[in-house]
């Protein structure tokens, strides 16, 4: 089969798009054709050698796609060949062909296209256990989403707005600025206007996927608010004072998706539930920019530089 691989860590020029063995099946899994290949920002940080890579010669990235089951493990008996199914976190998913542990499988509703449901996977399933299993807003609350117009941060929004939420949110440019406000945000700030000063102690909760802004958003946080530190697309997160915590009743949470799907049962409830809110047409999403397997290297490019809004997907 043909893979995205690399063999030393560095920047987009150290991928390569060449032929490797096929993966093997075992018992208890499925191997997938993969129609698209879901990339992310944990992408970049795994090509860099900075974030947990599966042990692979030669290294290959990737962990969600969507497909077709073309083998069975034998001791498969729930999926069958001609299957259409999804996996958010799978590694060595930047190939043709992948192999899919039986409880990692998301069976996908006939309403979503394979586009779609590329698109939504694992950023959809980021922003439902954000919302679900760490904020817990009441219908009513203000919540701030930095980053808004991002993967994770145009989900979230939708999601928060369907579950009663105010939702406010910070962007770059006025264009992603209109996107967030279109798709049903109260109010949008831009980065670099002076706007933070109005609202200290304002929010509910601060849902911070920046890193960077750690400090801003405690600012932002009501009394007896939380924090939701997710990631650090804006760079390494400076620390936290306890204290300053403390001293307002201000908590930070903190999660990793993976620690939130840990078996079969825990990832078909959380898709379902994302699912749904799709089906009542509370989340939509802006087109995917697509870029065959082949050219992955501008793919990833694209993503670091954030000439894309919306997702980017990878077509073998
Ligand atoms: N904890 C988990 O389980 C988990 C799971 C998935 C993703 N994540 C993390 O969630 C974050 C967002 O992921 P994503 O897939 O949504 O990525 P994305 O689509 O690329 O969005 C990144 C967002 O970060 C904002 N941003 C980037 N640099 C910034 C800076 N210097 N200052 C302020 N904002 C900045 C961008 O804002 P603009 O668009 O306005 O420029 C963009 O909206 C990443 O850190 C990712 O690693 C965590």
């Amino acid at each position: 089969m043909k893979a995205l691989t690399f063999t030393e860590f560095g920047a987009a020029s150290v991928l390569q798009y060449i032929t490797v063995a096929d993966p093997i099946v075992t018992a208890e899994t499925v191997l997938v054709k993969t129609t698209y290949i879901g990339l992310n920002y944990a992408d970049i940080y795994r090509r860099q050698g900075t974030y947990h890579l599966a042990d692979h010669t030669p290294y290959i990235d990737g962990y969600e796609g969507i497909g077709v089951i073309v083998e069975v493990g034998s001791a498969v008996t729930d999926y069958a060949i001609g299957d259409r199914v999804m996996f958010v976190d799978v590694p060595l998913a930047n190939a043709e062909l992948v192999a899919v542990p039986v409880a990692n499988v998301i069976r996908v509703p006939d309403l979503l296209s394979d586009q779609f449901a590329a698109s939504i996977g694992l950023q959809g399933l980021t922003a439902d256990f954000l919302a679900h299993d760490l904020a817990q807003n009441q219908p009513g609350d203000r919540v701030l989403i930095h980053g808004i117009s991002g993967g994770v941060g145009q989900i979230l929004s939708q999601m928060l707005t369907a579950d009663g939420c105010q939702v406010y949110g910070v962007a770059s440019t006025p264009a992603k600025q209109r996107l967030a406000l279109d798709a049903g945000a109260e109010k949008v700030f831009l980065r670099h206007d002076d706007w933070a000063k109005d609202y200290h102690d304002y929010f509910a909760t601060v849902f911070d996927g920046v890193g960077k802004t750690l400090p801003l958003s405690l600012q932002l946080t009501a009394t007896r608010g939380r924090i939701v530190f997710y990631g650090m697309a804006g760079g390494n997160p400076p620390k936290v004072d306890p204290l300053a915590l403390m001293q307002g009743s201000k908590s930070l949470m903190t999660g990793d998706l993976w620690d939130f799907l840990i078996d079969a049962p825990s990832r078909q409830k959380r898709a379902a539930r994302l699912f749904g809110y799709v089906q009542r047409q509370q989340i939509t999403l802006n087109v995917p920019t697509i870029f065959p397997l082949a050219e992955g290297a501008q793919a990833h490019e694209a993503l670091e530089q954030g000439k894309v809004a919306g997702k980017i997907l990878l077509q073998p």
